[in-house]
């Protein structure tokens, strides 16, 4: 389980970004989060993987203050995250990169196995270089499974899955959420705006202004937010001089 107490974090020219985020990830369940661009939803995800130190407030993980461990000491101990924005690796294969992310040599099947389960075919993946010859999507896929091999990760954090991934693709990734979810000890976090991924999600919260400004579960306020997606177009619509 995590939690987070109270959350305050700004740029280092005094913006304020994050004004104090109370949430709590419980362990065998989806929570999703989602909010307007700019919110804080990505800032958040890096306070949680050390990236950012928050000014004041505490990252609880299963019962431990993890507010002042480093990126390596929350990563050894369970905690794995996958960037809004991936990051490529000069001189490191598909398989050595997966290999890494598991903390084992990982067999053909397996590489393929992961690949797979983002949409990729693993023989055409395997042993190409995971550098910026990538496309976006496909960095960001692999980024996923390098997720998704960390057996050990208790907290998986994922910002924005769904950039990148076709239609096509999107079950299996779905069905992979889904079994981590089964694991009753891991619990799973996801950023996210896409619909499919909030339809199995068991609670959301919603991030905006540095805040959860609405947090249930996925019955209490799914609804709410399709409403406003609704007047969202309506207004659109409206403005561009469409019929109404
Ligand atoms: N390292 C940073 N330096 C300056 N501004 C930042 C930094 N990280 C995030 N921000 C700003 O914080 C705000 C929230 O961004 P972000 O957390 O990425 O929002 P979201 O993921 O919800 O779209 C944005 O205005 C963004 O420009
Ligand atoms: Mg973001």
């Amino acid at each position: 389980m995590l939690q987070l107490k109270d959350i305050r974090w700004s740029t280092e020219t005094g913006e304020k970004i994050l004004n104090g985020v109370d949430l709590t990830v419980p362990d065998g369940k989806l929570t999703v989060i989602t909010g307007p661009n700019g919110g804080g939803k990505t800032s958040l995800a890096k306070v949680i993987a050390g990236l950012y130190k928050p000014e004041s407030g505490q990252i609880i993980a299963d019962g431990k203050d993890i507010t002042d461990w480093s990126i390596t000491e929350r990563s050894k101990n369970g905690l794995a995250y996958a960037f809004q924005q991936p990051v490529r690796f000069k001189g490191l294969t598909v398989r050595d990169l997966l290999s890494i992310s598991a903390g084992r040599e990982l067999s053909s099947a397996e590489v393929c196995h992961l690949l797979a389960t983002v949409g990729l075919c693993g023989r055409d993946y395997i042993d190409r270089e995971a550098d910026a010859s990538l496309s976006g999507g496909e960095s960001k896929r692999i980024e996923i499974a390098t997720v998704l091999a960390r057996k050990d990760a208790k907290i998986l954090v994922f910002d924005e899955p769904e950039a990148g991934i076709d239609l096509w693709s999107f079950a299996s990734l779905i069905e992979a959420f889904e079994n981590i979810k089964k694991d009753t000890d891991r619990s799973l976090l996801i950023i996210s705006h896409q619909e499919r991924i909030m339809n199995i999600a068991d609670y959301i919260a919603v991030v905006a202004d540095g805040k959860v400004s609405k947090m249930g579960t996925r019955e209490e306020i799914f609804p709410s937010l399709m409403d406003k997606t609704a007047a969202t177009r309506c207004s659109l619509r409206t403005s561009e001089g469409g019929a109404l």
